[in-house]
């Protein structure tokens, strides 16, 4: 397939970060906006990072200056348009809270202007987003449950799932502290997807599955490193939303080749293809398909499934899934 024909096939993402979407010209008018006059004239420096604790200070900096509904409301929108430019008919977005100091405490204010920019970009024909609350692998159990009890007590329609990102090296092991968030997320029927078996090894997997109720996995790429859990990932069809370039930017492989995205999906394993955060590591989510499908030799049927896959994965109304599913059946059959 071309890159205009993987562009053409419908498609979900399905782990990607709002704070990872903001590109060198946005973080440029925002800076200057927030009167940070040498962040603007030096940009390069959020650009530079050596490991995946750089990387998020980076996002730190860079959702600092997000200081007005205008602004989410507008990134919100954004999202929608770089997502429709890889044809992308539906994204499930991380929002970290801990990232965005300005609306600390604010949580009702900053959904309520993201979900007016998502709710606008639909209007223009847009594909539609839902939105998965993010923990830091840091916080204490408290502040875990304080956030679970406002995505229950409010239940704002835009809200899909509860998540968990952040650095699990320096952490170290959080599922304990955890769990009993995920569990009452998992009791209230609210959707669970957690970072795990990338800055931490395929124990991590282990407790996002038996500790955190998780549903799928963003990335989860090292459980490659334990058969049982290899095969247990399959049989039990959990997906992993896998993210090739971030993996290899930050140093989890030396290059696509060697990364195990193929190994995973020949072992039965559901896997996606996402970007994570596509304007920090300047790639979008149709040349993430075109690298990919270069790096593994991959043919048409292939890429298609990988497609059906992130279709299968999404939080997504099903009526959304079924219509999404359908036309990807119509992309993928031979011209009559
Ligand atoms: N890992 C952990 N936390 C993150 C990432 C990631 O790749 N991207 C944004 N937050
Ligand atoms: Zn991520």
């Amino acid at each position: 397939m071309t890159e205009d024909e993987l562009r053409a096939l419908p498609k979900a993402e399905v782990h990607v970060h709002l704070e990872g979407c903001f590109e060198p010209d946005d973080v440029a008018e925002l800076a200057r906006t927030a009167g940070e006059r040498r962040l603007a004239r030096d940009l390069a420096s959020l650009w530079e990072w050596d490991d995946l604790a750089g990387f998020l200070h980076s996002l730190d900096r860079i959702c600092a200056l997000v200081r007005t509904r205008d602004q989410l409301e507008r990134a919100a929108y954004r999202f929608c348009e770089r997502e429709a430019a890889s044809g992308v008919v539906y994204a499930d977005v991380t929002l970290n809270p801990t990232h965005w100091p300005a609306w600390r405490g604010r949580l009702d204010d900053m959904v309520d202007a993201l979900d007016r920019g998502f709710r606008e970009a639909e209007r223009d024909g847009l594909p539609p987003a839902g939105l998965c609350l993010s923990l830091l692998r840091g916080q204490t159990a408290a502040e875990a449950q304080e956030l679970v009890d406002w995505i229950l007590d409010r239940r704002h329609p835009r809200v899909v799932a509860l998540s968990v990102d952040g650095n699990e090296s320096a952490a170290g092991r959080t599922g304990p502290r955890l769990a009993s968030a995920f569990e009452a997320a998992r009791a209230a029927g609210l959707h669970r997807t957690v970072h795990a078996g990338e800055s931490s090894g395929p124990e991590g997997v282990r407790d996002a599955l038996d500790l955190l109720h998780a549903e799928r996995i963003d990335h989860g790429v090292r459980a490659v490193e334990d058969e049982g859990l290899v095969a247990e990932l399959a049989a039990r069809r959990v997906p992993l939303g896998v993210c090739p370039h971030s993996n290899v930017a930050l140093g989890l492989y030396p290059n696509r080749s060697s990364h195990p995205l193929d190994a995973l999906r020949r072992a039965g394993v559901p896997v996606s293809i996402n970007t994570d955060d596509p304007a920090l590591f300047g790639v979008t989510l149709a040349g993430e398909y075109a690298a990919a499908a270069a790096a593994h030799g991959w043919d048409d049927g292939i890429l298609v499934g990988l497609a059906r896959t992130s279709l299968e994965a999404a939080f997504c109304d099903d009526d959304v899934r079924k219509d999404a599913l359908r036309a990807l059946d119509r992309s993928a059959a031979p011209p009559a």
